[in-house]
């Protein structure tokens, strides 16, 4: 079978051949001797619209066909210059795959993402949908070439674990014990000696600290995987599964670190433009109006880059603004970093030197002992989009601060080791892979970039 797409690929192999493909109905009009059917097929944006003739032995059959049905088609491939897509099928024979009963519930017609998002096994069949996932593939795609360009290995960090990465307890337990029937100690807690892996384990948060091990032997590493949070953050831009792209390299800073996400993120949108134009155009006609236009200024400018102390210093001014009035030593929310990157800088913007106690144990501390080395990149629309740092490479400085916090020291002794054997500067960061298909689409929920969502009080399919 030929595919849409490869109709476009290469339109002289087909013109006026007679093919074959296979793909599903969106549209059938008909009317006494005639009918049009618009097909999709998946592998390419546009439809292409079928013609079919009363010579069809099953002409009356096709002519009932309802949007959603799968069809296998045979016929001539003409051009149509005069018309909306330059191609079109002149059938002669229309083979019924598979019917689709008249309550299919995507009708031609637009409906809205809240109620696409009941459905989410039938939603990848729309236009909006379509145009998501295939972005969504292609920047996955875009992140693989751009750090194979660079030498960095991918390392595929474990989904259980034993310890919390972000040091911030909001992860999902993992246990193989009977609910009905747990092993319990004498102080009456769950016994966990007696699980599947004798201790308490989790689903991952990140995969940092096992790629910080890669990263001291291979140098330039990243990670690309699921990871989870049992966060009760009941927002639009917070899933309980989410993809993180972790980059982790040896003999880097702060510097270096932000350098590379400025890199990172403008290699994706480049990629994306120049591989979706359809999609792009959908989106910006569609979802969101300034789209490409703010998406092609940021390829022609430097991100913006200001130390936590100034940024409050600049949002302090328009507190007036804010539901949560800002303050040096609180955590900037979603409404102060979006008013820094949409109304002061007007582009992304890299928020470096944050208060200690607002960041993860991990962090670099600076020179004033009140600060880390941490940066948060954040963009127009949805706020933070990366968070990354250069890592305390000091083993009595990370030592002391897991005791201060109250960790379980035991369980970090791996990572204390790579300050003991060879430690050097390094750094990196959490890109969050739903937060940058929801920046290049204009797409504004969460639960619409990911495939199948699984967000507080919803896990559904
Ligand atoms: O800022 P975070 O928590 O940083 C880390 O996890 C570090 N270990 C990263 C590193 O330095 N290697 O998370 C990184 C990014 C955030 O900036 C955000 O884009 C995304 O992950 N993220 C979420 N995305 C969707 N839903 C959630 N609940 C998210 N939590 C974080
Ligand atoms: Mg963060």
């Amino acid at each position: 079978l030929v595919s849409i797409r490869d109709i476009y690929k290469d339109p002289k192999k087909y013109i006026d051949k007679e093919i074959k493909l296979g793909g599903w109905v969106r549209s059938n009009r008909d009317s006494k001797s005639f009918g049009f059917i618009m097909l999709n097929d998946g592998t390419y944006f546009d439809q292409l619209q079928i013609v079919y003739h009363d010579v069809l032995d099953n002409f009356e059959a096709v002519k009932k066909i309802n949007v959603g049905a799968a069809l296998i088609i045979k016929g001539k491939l003409i051009e149509t210059p005069e018309a909306k897509q330059p191609f079109e099928i002149q059938a002669s024979e229309i083979c019924i795959e598979g019917v689709s009963a008249p309550d299919y519930p995507l009708q031609k017609k637009r409906h809205s993402l809240e109620f696409l998002r009941s459905i989410s096994h039938l939603r990848p069949r729309t236009n909006t949908f379509q145009a998501v996932f295939r972005v969504r593939s292609l920047i996955a795609f875009a992140i693989h070439s751009f750090f194979n360009e660079r030498g960095f290995i991918y390392v595929h960090t474990p989904i259980i674990t034993g310890s919390d990465a972000e040091g911030a307890g909001e992860m999902f337990k993992v246990t193989a014990l009977d609910l009905q029937n747990i092993p319990k100690t004498e102080d009456g807690n769950v016994d966990f000696l007696q699980d599947f892996f004798n201790k308490e384990t989790s689903l991952t948060v990140s995969g940092q600290l096992n790629g910080e091990t890669f990263a001291m032997a291979f140098k330039n590493i990243y990670t690309f995987g699921p990871t989870f949070r049992a966060e009760n953050s009941n927002t639009a831009r917070h899933a309980a599964e989410f993809w993180m792209i972790e980059p982790e390299m040896a003999f880097a800073d702060l510097t270096d670190n932000m350098d590379i996400a400025e890199d990172m993120l403008k290699y994706i949108i480049k990629y994306v433009l120049e591989n979706a134009p359809q999609e792009m155009k959908f989106f910006n006609e569609f979802i969101d109006k300034g789209l490409l236009d703010r998406l092609k200024n940021v390829l022609d400018s430097d991100f913006g880059r200001i130390s936590y102390t100034e940024a409050v210093e600049l949002l302090e001014k328009h507190n007036d603004s804010f539901e949560y009035k800002v303050s040096w030593g609180c955590d900037l929310q979603t409404e102060h970093e979006r008013y820094l990157t949409e109304k002061i800088f007007k582009k992304p913007v890299f928020v470096t030197d944050y208060p200690k106690d607002i960041k993860a144990f991990y962090m670099k501390l600076n020179p004033d002992n009140k600060t880390v080395a941490a940066m948060d990149c954040l963009v127009p629309g949805i706020g933070e989009i990366i968070g990354g740092s250069q890592r305390e490479d000091d083993y009595n400085k990370l030592l002391k601060r897991i005791e201060e916090l109250g960790m379980d020291t035991s369980l970090y002794e791996f990572y204390l080791d790579l300050r003991k054997y060879g430690s050097a500067r390094h750094a990196g960061f959490g890109l969050g892979f739903e937060r940058c298909v929801m920046y290049l689409t204009g797409i504004s929920n969460i639960r619409d970039v990911l495939p199948f969502p699984r967000t507080v009080g919803s896990c559904d399919i």
